[in-house]
C-alpha cells in the first residue's frame, strides 16, 4: 500500500508497477523518475507551480555541497529521539529531498523501520528527489490538500515550506511531532547586506498554534564560506530574494568571488495535542 490516499475519494492507494490505484478505479501514473502526480487538475492554480527547474537545480547543487548539513543533523537527531520503532514520516514541501533522505538514513541507523514520504508542488523538485532516493515515496501535491489519511503521520517535517496548519493538524497522529524550520534573525545576513542598501533582520516569532504544544525551539547558527561565484549564485537562486532583488543588488553579488555568510535557523519542535 502507498503512504498516500486517493486525492479524489480519500481511499487507500494500491501500488502497481507503473501507477497507484484506489478501489474506486482512480489511477495515478508514475512518472519515469518514480514519483506520482496526486494534484488534481482543479487544484492546480498555475501551469508549473512551486520551484521551477532552475531553482530545483540550484537547491540540489547547494545542498549537495553540505552547507546546510548541520541543520540536517539537528533534524535527524530530533527525529531519532522523538519517534518510536516504525514511524510514518511525511516531509511537506520536501523539495529535492535532502532532508527527507537524511531523516530516513538517521532513523534506519537508529535501528528503526521508518516509512517515509515527501510531497511538493514542484514536479521539477520531485524529478530530482525521486531519481536520487528511490526508497522514498514522492508525490506532487499541495500542502494545503495533503493526499494523506487523518492521523497517519508520527513525524511531520516542514523545512522552509508553506505552513498549512489545518492539514498538518489533520494528518499528524495525536502525540506526533512536528518539526518546523524557519529562518532566524540573522539568516543570510551578509548576503542581504550585498543585495540591499538597508537589509532587515528576520522577525522571530513564537506562535501558539492551536492543537500543537511547543516542546522546544532549537537554534542552529553558524557561518559558511562560499568559495566561488557558482556557490554564491546557487544560494541566491534558492532564496526568495532571487525574484525580489533589483538589478544593482544582483550585479553587486555577481561581482563577488567569495562570500562569508551567516546561516541562522530555528527548529520549532511541536507535539500534536
Ligand atoms: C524554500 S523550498 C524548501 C524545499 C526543501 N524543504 C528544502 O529545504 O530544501 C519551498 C518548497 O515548497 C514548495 N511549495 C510551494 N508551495 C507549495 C504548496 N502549496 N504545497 C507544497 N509545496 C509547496 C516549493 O516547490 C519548494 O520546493
Ligand atoms: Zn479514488
Amino acid at each position: 500500500m502507498s503512504f498516500f490516499r486517493c486525492p479524489l475519494c480519500g481511499a487507500p492507494l494500491a501500488e502497481e508497477d507503473r501507477a497507484l490505484r484506489c478501489p474506486g478505479g482512480h489511477a495515478f501514473d508514475r512518472a519515469k523518475e518514480g514519483y506520482v502526480n496526486l494534484l488534481p487538475v482543479h487544484q492546480k492554480h498555475s501551469k508549473a507551480p512551486g520551484d521551477d527547474k532552475g531553482m530545483a537545480a540550484a537547491r540540489r547543487a547547494f545542498l549537495e555541497k553540505g552547507w546546510y548539513f548541520p541543520l540536517r543533523e539537528a533534524l535527524c537527531r530530533i527525529a531519532a529521539e522523538e519517534t518510536g520503532p516504525a514511524p510514518a514520516v511525511l516531509d511537506a514541501g520536501c523539495g529535492e529531498g535532502y532532508y527527507t533522505a537524511g531523516v530516513r538514513e538517521a532513523l534506519l541507523a537508529a535501528g528503526k523501520a521508518p516509512v517515509i514520504a515527501g510531497i511538493d508542488i514542484s514536479k521539477f523538485s520531485l524529478q530530482k528527489a525521486a531519481k536520487k532516493y528511490p526508497d522514498i515515496e514522492f508525490a506532487v501535491a499541495s500542502a494545503y490538500r495533503l493526499p494523506v489519511a487523518a492521523g497517519k503521520a508520527d513525524l511531520l517535517l516542514n523545512v522552509f515550506s508553506p505552513l498549512a496548519l489545518e492539514e498538518f493538524r489533520r494528518v499528524l497522529k495525536p502525540g506526533g511531532v512536528y518539526l518546523y524550520v524557519v529562518p532566524a534573525a540573522y539568516h543570510l545576513w551578509e548576503l542581504k547586506e550585498v543585495l540591499y542598501e538597508k537589509p532587515y533582520l528576520n522577525e522571530e516569532k513564537e506562535t501558539p498554534y492551536e492543537g500543537f504544544a511547543y516542546l522546544d525551539i532549537l537554534p542552529v547558527s553558524y557561518s559558511i564560506h562560499l568559495p566561488s561565484q557558482e556557490d554564491i549564485h546557487a544560494l541566491f537562486q534558492m532564496t526568495p530574494y532571487y525574484w525580489k532583488t533589483g538589478r544593482e543588488g544582483a550585479e553587486r553579488l555577481a561581482g563577488l568571488e567569495s562570500l562569508d555568510c551567516r546561516v541562522d535557523f530555528r527548529v520549532h519542535v511541536f507535539r500534536r495535542a
